[in-house]
């Protein structure tokens, strides 16, 4: 059955949107940090994440309460990018004591995880054994951010915000040309009850088809219903489990029932008068955010640089990524030294190393193993018109997770467990090999790059973040270095992208990122390009002016919508 198309929705949303269609809010006197008054801002993936969002604040929501609506409604319509079945982390500002708080609903590898589960008798990582089917997921996060968000910092019931979800899930929603894309390319990938639910016909979903879901509207309702243990004990659970082992995994009943989400404090590093407030390990985000910046700072970086700038860019994110495999891991398992790696000394020590006319060839580095990340995942970001905000990354990791779903659930596992390192001496899913900070452990988190971040200024705050696989961080610092030059929401969104990342050791970029004589110059200094054939990421922004005046973007690059009102 055919129904709307992707860009029919989104236009039909914007009418449904009607007067509150602007993308930039009419400036009013207020602090430095605060929205004009009365202004509710979201930038997000999908139109109907973002309409989800509108009807929480309607009903008096708050921003934590939208942000619960967002990602459960995220897991019904964008099933590629996060999920029920993975996780994320949510980057929180709380305006009535300034707090700021790092929710951490990352997955953990089961009890039953070990550090050779994906090796074969040789030490050799087995191919997609930490990518396809059960075996590849982590204990699931995101239900108990989801209950943990409600319970400690929002307005509504669990049930007034996940209702949006349950509808889109129940009553079906229009397939877009992304998801159709991602369908075609990833059916074969999909396991039996997967294909059962998603296929219309029989076959994968095209454009303008209507996609229901009611396993996963029921499951999203035992959640509203009984909170944590409404996914973590019981039917759901029982039912999780079972489709886990029957098919190769190794979930239990207690995995499920001892999850919890970890509060943590966020990473806040300074690029000139810039303050950014980012993701601490499990995420490498705010870490490598921070020593790349600092390098910057402390080589004079400006804007005005030309190609010599973009030379010193890839220059500080080859010795930051460096950093980020040689030391980073799930900090309640592995000593992190991020006090040092977040250091003047430091980032002056690295940035001492970087000749300004040459690249370093990353072999010429202190050696140190790079792990894994997928190139899928969400973002979007949110703030509300008491000044409360929320930039939120969340993932399943490669498209569609694991591609396995266990019957009667509507829940796609995650593959998150192939962002750890199934072996220090084999390549993962990247060409990357791994780090001994990042090896499988029970109960432990995996390494992500997922970067939401605040970054707040003279000139106004940004909240932003992207999925993108280990180009996320770079993805934030050009975000973060544009919004710092002066750039509004929109140019940050649509900014040209580059990325280095120490191993491999070439630099990727975006058609069009470099002019010709930028890559004729970056060429004669040493470095080795790789220019890519598509454009990446999904960026989501979302600032605030110093007069108030509140403007988002969603990425040109996808199918989201970024609404102010
Ligand atoms: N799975 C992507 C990340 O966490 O970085």
């Amino acid at each position: 059955m055919r129904w709307w198309g992707g860009r029919r929705l989104a236009v039909g949303l914007l009418l449904w949107c009607g007067a509150l269609s602007t993308l930039i809010a009419a400036p009013d006197a207020v602090s430095a940090h605060e929205p004009r008054a009365g202004v509710n801002a979201v930038a997000s993936a999908h139109p109907l994440a973002t309409a989800a969002a509108f009807e929480i604040f309607a009903a008096g929501g708050n921003a934590f309460d939208a942000a619960v609506a967002i990602s459960a409604t995220l897991a019904v319509v964008e099933p590629t990018g996060s999920g029920l079945g993975g996780g994320g982390f949510w980057l929180l500002h709380r305006a009535s004591d300034q707090r700021q708080i790092f929710v951490d609903g990352r997955e953990t590898a089961p009890a039953a995880a070990h550090e050779r589960m994906y090796q074969d008798s040789d030490g050799k990582a087995i191919d997609k054994a930490s990518r396809d089917g059960p075996l590849a997921a982590g204990i699931p996060g995101e239900p108990a951010a989801l209950v943990h968000l409600a319970e400690r910092y929002g307005k509504l019931d669990l049930a007034r915000s996940l209702a949006p979800a349950i509808r889109a899930a129940r009553d079906g929603f229009a397939c877009d040309d992304k998801l159709a894309g991602a369908f075609d390319r990833h059916w074969r990938r999909l396991s039996a009850e997967a294909r059962r639910v998603f296929a219309i016909d029989g076959l994968p979903p095209v454009t303008g088809d209507r996609i229901l879901q009611p396993e996963l509207a029921l499951t999203l309702q035992r959640l509203a219903g009984n909170g944590h243990a409404g996914f973590y004990r019981g039917e759901v659970a029982q039912r999780l489990v079972d489709g886990s082992r029957r098919d190769g995994g190794i979930w239990s009943l207690e995995d499920l029932r001892s999850y919890r989400v970890v509060e943590r404090k966020p990473t806040v590093s300074h690029f000139r008068n810039v303050r950014i407030v980012s993701a601490p390990p499990p995420s490498a985000g705010g870490i490598t955010l921070g020593a790349t910046l600092g390098q910057l700072e402390a080589l004079g970086w400006r804007e005005d640089q030309g190609v010599s700038g973009k030379h010193l860019v890839i220059e500080a994110l080859r010795r930051a990524y460096r950093d980020r495999a040689a030391w980073l891991g799930d900090p309640d398992f592995v000593q992190v030294p991020q006090r040092r790696l977040l250091s003047t000394d430091h980032a002056r020590t690295l940035a001492a190393g970087i000749d300004p006319d040459r690249a370093t060839r990353s072999a010429d580095l202190e050696p140190a193993r790079s792990p894994p990340q997928g190139p899928q995942t969400t973002h979007f970001s949110v703030l509300d018109a008491q000044g409360n905000r929320v930039a939120a990354t969340l993932s399943v990791n490669l498209p569609f997770g694991s591609g396995y779903m266990a019957p009667g659930t509507g829940v796609l596992f995650n593959d998150e467990m192939d962002d750890f390192s199934a072996s220090l001496e084999s390549s993962n899913a990247y060409g990357l090999i791994g780090s001994e900070p990042n090896l499988i452990r029970p109960h432990k988190r995996p390494l992500s790059s997922m970067s939401p971040t605040f970054a707040e200024g003279p000139h106004g705050v940004l909240i932003v973040g992207t999925p993108g696989g280990s180009r996320i961080i770079t993805m934030v610092l050009h975000a973060l270095l544009a919004w710092a030059g002066g750039a509004d929401a929109q140019a940050i969104a649509a900014l040209p992208r580059y990325h280095h990342q120490y191993l491999p050791d070439v630099v990727q970029f975006e058609p069009g990122a470099f002019t010709a004589a930028e890559r004729q110059a970056l060429h004669e200094m040493g470095h080795v390009l790789r220019p890519l054939d598509s454009t990446y990421g999904n960026l989501q922004a979302i600032t605030v002016a110093a007069d108030g005046t509140v403007a988002a973007a969603s990425d040109p690059r996808g199918v989201g919508l970024a609404h102010v009102e």
